[in-house]
């Protein structure tokens, strides 16, 4: 994973070496100014993901430094630190588009928690509606949308695996993106400008493979009227795409594995030997692991494959990206068939967020495809969607959301909800790595005790019958 470089300006030399602490304590990289003008030329020599500034400093402020930042570095996103006077101001820079602000005093862990919510947005860049230009060295991930931690984590693993030459293993069930995910770790490899070749293991038969893969000779066969390439020599010095591995048949896993072990092949009707230079990228929906237990998969097969396993999770597990996918396809679509981006009435959305979607993400989009393409002005109503997925109107979802922008309104409450799952698992981390003592992981931390058990009872993590029986005696007294 890239590393995380955080710039702190602050003329106070104390708030700069607690907010280093604090910063450093996560892993990250920071760097300290103690003026604006120190700031800039930080800025200048190095890439920064965040930028913690003090709002009142001696000459420039922390305001300037923010204009400078919106428009020379869109893509830093800015903290402010506030005292209590200068309130307004904090306001005023959300509205100049400062990130968030913190109220001094605060704890290590509030600044942290801000910082990582800062990155959380960063992340979400992964938008394709962002320019280059707003996204300078960030890794290619085309039309894979996702701002779910689940879709974040898979991000961060394929940059990590792109950049090497190993074998990759994507799993997940129908429609949940494999081909955009093997395409997105060619692209980020050395080997982005040689083909991607995609091998669809269902159509290969006994006789097709090898004259497939391997290509032939002129004259080989009845049929071969002239010489052709195979795969292997296409994708020479490039990425091959074995589609549905699990589909392949026995005897055919065989005459694979063996192509896969060598890296050589002969084309039909030849006699030389050639050798190939692949990066393999397998994909597949079943369990080949249970298909290895019960005979129908090669073993040795399946290990050669799953070098590096990434999982790529059902919609249905990732519900907080059905909005933005939605948007995606809503204007993908309108500009295709050429018509004004639709409305969603309260109740379709609340359909789509509701329905199970048992075909991921292509259904999610055969479903808008079909909702545009029939749209005529209005919005569009239950009524224009598959008859299963109009029946999915429960209070789940608890939102109400009817036009574009109200979608974003509701993706800020999804936002909101993912926060929350940062912060339970920030607790439950402190907690775990400190024997789960309250008093210590409040201390390593930096928040109060109180406010640290506070935190515990919110979200209803179960500690060591002692410590709570301790904790919870050691808060009545507080409260007297
Ligand atoms: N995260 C995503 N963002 C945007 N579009 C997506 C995303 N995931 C999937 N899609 C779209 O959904 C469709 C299915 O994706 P893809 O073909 O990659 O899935 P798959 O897992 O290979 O499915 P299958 O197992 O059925 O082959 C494609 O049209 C793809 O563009
Ligand atoms: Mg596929």
């Amino acid at each position: 994973m890239a590393e995380v470089n955080v710039l702190v300006v602050d003329d106070e030399e104390v708030v700069l070496a607690s907010c280093e602490r604090a910063l450093q304590s996560q892993g990250y990289a920071v760097i300290s100014a103690q003026s604006v003008d120190q700031a800039l030329a930080e800025l200048e020599n190095n890439s920064f993901d965040v930028v913690v500034a003090d709002l009142v400093m001696p000459r420039k402020g922390g305001m300037e430094l923010l204009k400078i930042l919106r428009e020379t570095y869109p893509q830093i996103r800015v903290i402010m630190i506030t005292g209590y006077s200068s309130i307004n101001t904090a306001v005023e820079s959300i509205k100049l588009g400062a990130f968030d602000y913190l109220s001094k005093p605060f704890s290590p862990a509030e600044l942290v928690l801000t910082v990582k919510k800062a990155l959380e947005e960063k992340g979400r860049l992964v938008s394709p509606y962002l320019t280059d230009q707003e996204m300078p060295g960030q890794m290619i991930f085309d039309n894979i949308i996702g701002n779910s931690s689940r879709m974040i984590e898979v991000f961060k693993f394929v940059s990590k695996v792109a950049a090497t030459d190993t074998t990759v293993l994507i799993i997940g069930e129908s429609g949940t993106g494999k081909e955009l995910v093997a395409r997105a770790v060619h692209k980020n490899s050395r080997r982005k400008d040689n083909h991607f070749v995609v091998v669809d293991c269902l159509t290969l038969t006994p006789t097709l493979l090898e004259s497939e893969l391997f290509g032939h000779i002129k004259g080989s066969f009845t049929g071969a009227v002239s010489a052709k390439a195979g795969f292997f020599e296409v994708a020479n010095q490039g990425t091959l795409f074995l589609d549905e591995i699990g589909d392949l048949s026995f005897d055919l896993q065989g005459k694979l594995l063996r192509v896969i072990q060598e890296r050589k092949y002969t084309p039909v009707g030849g006699t030389e030997p050639r050798e190939t230079d692949i990066r393999l990228v397998a994909a597949t929906n079943k369990n080949l692991k249970k298909m290895v237990e019960t005979g129908t998969f090669r073993e040795d097969l399946f290990y050669r494959l799953y070098v590096v396993p990434i999982f790529l999770p059902p919609l249905r597990e990732r519900k907080e990206d059905i909005p933005i996918l939605v948007e995606h396809f809503l204007r993908k679509f309108s500009s295709r068939y050429q018509k004004p981006v639709p409305a969603m009435s309260e109740k379709v959305i609340k359909c789509l967020l509701n329905y199970a979607w048992p075909g991921n993400v292509r259904e999610l989009e055969n479903t808008i495809e079909r909702a545009a393409v029939s749209f005529e002005g209005g919005e569009i109503l239950p009524s224009d969607l598959p008859e299963q997925i109009q029946k999915e109107v429960g209070e789940g979802a608890g939102l109400a959301p009817g036009t574009l922008g109200e979608l974003k309104k509701m993706k800020k409450q999804l936002r909101e909800k993912a926060i929350e799952d940062i912060e339970k698992e920030f607790v439950l981390s402190a907690l775990s790595s400190h024997n789960f003592s309250v008093a210590e992981a409040a201390k390593a931390v930096g928040m109060q005790r109180t406010n640290f058990y506070r935190l515990i009872r919110k979200y209803n993590i179960k500690l060591p019958k002692s410590e709570e029986e301790l904790e919870s005696a050691d808060t009545h007294n507080h409260d007297h």
